[in-house]
């Protein structure tokens, strides 16, 4: 019973943040999560075109991190559309001092541009960060309107 409750505790918040963990290795401090346009009360971040959407992302990695490349998936209905942000590296201007020591805490923070030709459609966005060796440290989901 127990159990139970503590389970339906964190679907609870879980479902309220509206973001996901696709298997990160870090930890991620998914209640410090900012993303532009997603509230808490909300089921989809709201991104107006012409718009910078930003986010900030703070995780703590198991392992020395050297290097920090992001990747972003817009993933519409099941099909996978890379999206290539102005700057995929996350060592550089993305707040993270790199090296980053096993144990500490970095925030991540980008910005994605939605351009004003984007469709107005519902989506999913996939973010990941990956290490030097590929590997991945993040993956969150999140559930985009893009608005006129
Ligand atoms: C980082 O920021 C500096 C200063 O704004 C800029 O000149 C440089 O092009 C940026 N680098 C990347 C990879 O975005």
């Amino acid at each position: 019973m127990k159990t139970l409750l503590v389970l339906l505790a964190a679907v609870a918040a879980a479902s309220a943040v509206r973001i996901s963990d696709c298997d990160s290795t870090a930890t991620v401090d998914f209640n410090n999560i900012q993303i532009t346009g997603c509230f808490k009360n909300k089921r989809k971040c709201f991104f107006p075109k012409g718009q910078d959407a930003s986010m900030s992302l703070p995780f703590t990695p198991h392992h020395e991190v050297t290097a920090v490349k992001a990747k972003v998936t817009a993933f519409i209905g099941v099909i996978p559309i890379p999206f290539s942000l102005p700057n995929s590296d996350g060592c550089v201007n993305s707040s993270l001092q790199c090296p980053m020591p096993a144990g500490q805490k970095g925030v991540y923070t980008s910005s994605l541009p939605i351009r004003k030709e984007y469709p107005p459609i519902s989506l999913t966005v996939r973010w990941e960060l990956l290490d030097q060796n590929n590997n991945k440290l993040v993956c969150i989901k999140f559930p985009v309107q893009v608005k006129n």
